[in-house]
């Protein structure tokens, strides 16, 4: 029967904005070690494939406002990451860094010892970082434009991946007797010299346990598809519509050269309650911090204090302001009523696949996703930590073992073998 590849985010995005003052939410401020171990070990005991991470390089509050009322601060992923490793055994650690701020070099080196540590665990999850936001907070230099990262990153990516092979598997023999650390003849140098890089190799790790590191990337547009296929495994997408799923799976896999080496992980989020209204009444109570609503009315230029998804929309425009008047259209025409149900009509098309309701229920999305071949499994990305990973793992992965469609427990070591990838990157 086929699996579910399960990865999970070790950060709650919706804690990041107003859900951190929910009574349920815990804290990584005072004791991060603390916390980050119990939300991993949490994963590692539902068997979930991998963690990741994922990361900017920027806060995200643009008023003081968002500065006042929002989480603006994480951690670095591989010392985090790194961390971590230490406090689990199996499951798989997927860092994120950028193509745009660091050197090949680094980014092989680091996600690399990541791997060492974790017993070849490790996996890179590759961002671009297009925002200007991002650039101020770094000094100018030989970048890359925005129109120049794909090229730039298609590179990039191929000089990393050719760093962990700098050794072949068998290079290191560390024989005492006879004097040999290691067979030179099994180590390559790459002698790269092009328009963005000078990198000549080898890299200064030994080999991986995996063979290389995973590598992931996050994207939906065709011609993210068409690179991501070349040179990454996983790809971490936002879909929420069944036929829209099996189009993008479709034709990812038909791009690929090897489909199976290329996996399909959408974004997932989960509500979950012994019964669909309990369910419903949790989604509500999550909502009640969701501050992302409150910028809609930031949008349209209403008052915000004292504003919550239960607001009532007005009924008559009362601004002259353009966006005002078209969102109050749309909200009229489609006979939406509060804050909050404009909220979700307008990130319908626009979120990942959100499911509500009773283990049983979501078991049977996530079961039917993979067997429509709309998914390869998915990415779990909990509204609040360490809670939703409890629930997940407690009440989901149970459903989803009974049925035969998730591990009862890790087959292999690395997070390769735990993805059923070969040894071979793309
Ligand atoms: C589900 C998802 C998650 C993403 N997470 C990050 C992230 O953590 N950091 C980041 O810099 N970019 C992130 N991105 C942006 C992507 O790395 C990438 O720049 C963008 O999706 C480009 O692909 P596109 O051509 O499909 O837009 C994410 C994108 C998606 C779809």
């Amino acid at each position: 029967m086929k699996q579910l590849k399960i990865g999970a985010s070790l950060l709650a995005p919706r804690a990041a904005q107003g859900g951190w003052r929910h009574p349920q939410a815990g804290s990584f401020i005072q004791q991060p070690l603390t916390y980050f171990t119990e939300v991993m070990q949490i994963a590692e005991q539902g068997k979930l494939d991998f963690m990741f991470l994922p990361d900017y390089y920027h806060i995200f509050a643009t008023t003081p406002e968002e500065l006042t009322a929002h989480s603006n601060v994480w951690l670095e992923p591989v010392t985090l990451l790194a961390a971590m490793s230490a406090v689990t055994t199996r499951i798989g650690l997927v860092a994120t860094l950028s193509t745009t701020y660091h050197e090949p070099y680094h980014v092989a080196r680091m996600i690399a010892s990541l791997d060492q540590l974790s017993g070849g665990r490790a996996g890179w999850n590759i961002v671009t970082s297009r925002g200007e936001t991002e650039a101020v907070n770094f000094s100018s230099g030989h970048r890359p434009t925005v129109a120049e990262r794909d090229e730039h990153a298609t590179q990039f990516i191929a000089l990393v991946q050719a760093l962990w092979r700098s050794w072949e598997p068998t290079a290191i023999v560390e024989d005492r007797l006879r004097g040999i650390f290691a067979h030179a003849s099994q180590v390559h140098p790459m002698q790269h010299k092009s328009k963005w890089f000078a990198v000549e190799g080898p890299l200064n790790v030994a080999p991986s346990p995996q063979g290389a590191p995973v590598c992931m990337q996050a994207g939906k547009s065709p011609a993210f598809r068409a690179r991501a296929v070349k040179n990454t495994e996983v790809l971490f997408t936002q879909l929420n519509d069944l036929q829209e799923a099996k189009a993008f799976y479709a034709d990812v896999k038909q791009r690929a050269t090897h489909p199976e080496r290329v996996l399909i992980l959408p974004g997932l989020q989960v509500i979950v309650s012994a019964t669909e209204a309990e369910a419903q009444q949790k989604k509500r109570d999550y909502e009640r911090f969701d501050t992302v609503a409150l910028r809609i009315a930031k949008l349209m230029g209403l008052d915000m204090s004292g504003l919550t998804l239960a607001t009532p929309l007005p009924k008559q425009a009362t601004k002259d302001n353009e966006i005002y008047q078209t969102v109050l259209k749309v909200a009229q025409q489609k006979g939406l009523k509060t804050i909050g149900e404009l909220y979700n009509h307008l990130t319908a098309q626009n979120s990942h696949l959100t499911l509500v309701g009773t283990a049983e229920q979501i078991a049977d999305t996530m079961t039917q996703w993979l067997n429509e071949e709309a998914a390869d499994g998915f990415i779990f990305i909990p509204h609040l930590l360490p809670i939703a990973m409890t629930e997940f793992v407690q009440q989901v992965i149970p459903v989803l073992q009974r049925r035969g469609v998730f591990r009862a427990d890790y087959e292999g070591a690395t997070l390769r073998e735990h993805l059923a990838l070969p040894l071979t990157t793309i």
